[in-house]
């Protein structure tokens, strides 16, 4: 089958032609329509993990992904072959992932697709959505907070914008003027332009009083640190590059934690849910084929992709 793969950390993704996956006890095989890109599967590449688990190489390339179930394995009880699925399919231990024509997946990193959208929109939203869930549920956004988020017109950024703005919070979104409009109709309050000074000064300028919650998307340690600078006493922060140094927010009397994502098949089926009700609305940016997604993982490495990117199979 064909598959972008890596042969080794570091080295260039590359189209192959691999051996079609297996599923074992509790996992389903499924025929890929489309997968999802995302930032982590270049950091993967990297060696994110290496230190953390084992990996098998050629490690295909991709956690995110949707198509049709076509067997599976022992144990199974969830799916039956026929269903349409969407999830996350990146098993590093096995070389798998889901930039190929055939994916593995535990039967519990996959959900029933929503009904009335694309795969290409279901393939955008596994890991952004699942972590923007997180991001706003474990930051305790509620009706009458005032969040900042700092990377608001990228993958999860997008995501955590709706779903904020739907909970009643003022979201301010970082977007270049370009993006400003699509911003707004996603539920931003209002929008900074990072590219015209620092975001922290900019958003003290408007609302002296500052904000209830941050949550960074892209900032590094010191830009994250002086952004907390906008966040009122008590208030919480959140970084997903961690970047947050918790010993210094407790002194500054503020809760902050590097966010880890728990993706589960009940968070995947709740915006399955929000999808088929058209409550969320997925921005796909660049659709592109199955042998450029070697150049689509360098578009994402520069840090610039607004919306999701998805690869057809
Ligand atoms: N810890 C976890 O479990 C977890 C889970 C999901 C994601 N993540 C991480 O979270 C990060 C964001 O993910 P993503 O999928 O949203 O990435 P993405 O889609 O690549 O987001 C890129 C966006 O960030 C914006 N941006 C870049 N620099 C900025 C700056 N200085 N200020 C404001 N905006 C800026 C870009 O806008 P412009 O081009 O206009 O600058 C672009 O829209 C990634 O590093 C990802 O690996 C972590």
């Amino acid at each position: 089958m064909r598959a972008v793969a890596v042969s080794a950390f570091g080295a260039e993704p590359e189209l192959m032609d691999l051996p079609q996956p297996e599923p074992g006890p509790g996992e389903v095989l499924v025929a890929m329509a489309v997968a999802g890109l995302n930032p982590t599967d270049w950091k993967i590449a990297d060696g994110m993990l290496k230190d953390a688990v084992p990996h098998s190489f050629p490690l295909i390339l991709g956690a995110d992904g949707a198509g049709e179930v076509v067997a599976v394995g022992p144990d199974v009880r969830r799916c039956t072959v026929g269903d349409q699925v969407f999830g996350q399919f990146q098993l590093v231990g096995r070389g798998g992932g889901a930039y190929a024509d055939y994916a593995v997946a535990a039967e519990d990193a996959v959900a029933p697709a929503p009904r009335n959208v694309t795969y290409a929109t279901s393939a955008a939203v596994p890991t952004a959505g699942t972590a923007a869930y997180n991001l706003v549920e474990e930051t305790r956004v509620a009706e009458g907070k005032r969040v900042l988020v700092v990377g608001a017109t990228g993958g999860v950024g997008t995501f955590v914008t709706q779903l904020a703005a739907q909970r009643g919070a003022e979201v301010i979104a970082t977007a270049r003027a370009g993006s400003a409009e699509l911003m707004g109709q996603f539920g931003a309050a209002v929008t900074v332009d990072h590219t015209q000074g620092p975001v922290a000064q900019q958003v003290l300028a408007a609302h002296p009083d500052g904000v209830d919650i941050l949550i960074d998307l892209v900032s590094g340690p010191e830009a994250f640190a002086d952004m907390t600078r906008v966040v009122r006493d008590g208030g919480t922060v959140v970084s997903t590059v961690g970047a947050a140094d918790t010993d210094m927010l407790i002194e500054h009397n503020l809760r902050g934690f590097n966010f880890e994502n728990r993706p589960s098949p009940q968070l995947l089926s709740i915006l399955a849910d929000q999808l088929d009700a058209g409550r969320l609305t997925v921005l796909i940016t660049s659709e592109v084929q199955l042998e450029d997604a070697p150049a689509a993982l360098a578009r994402s490495r520069t840090g610039r992709a607004q919306g999701k990117t998805v690869i057809g199979l």
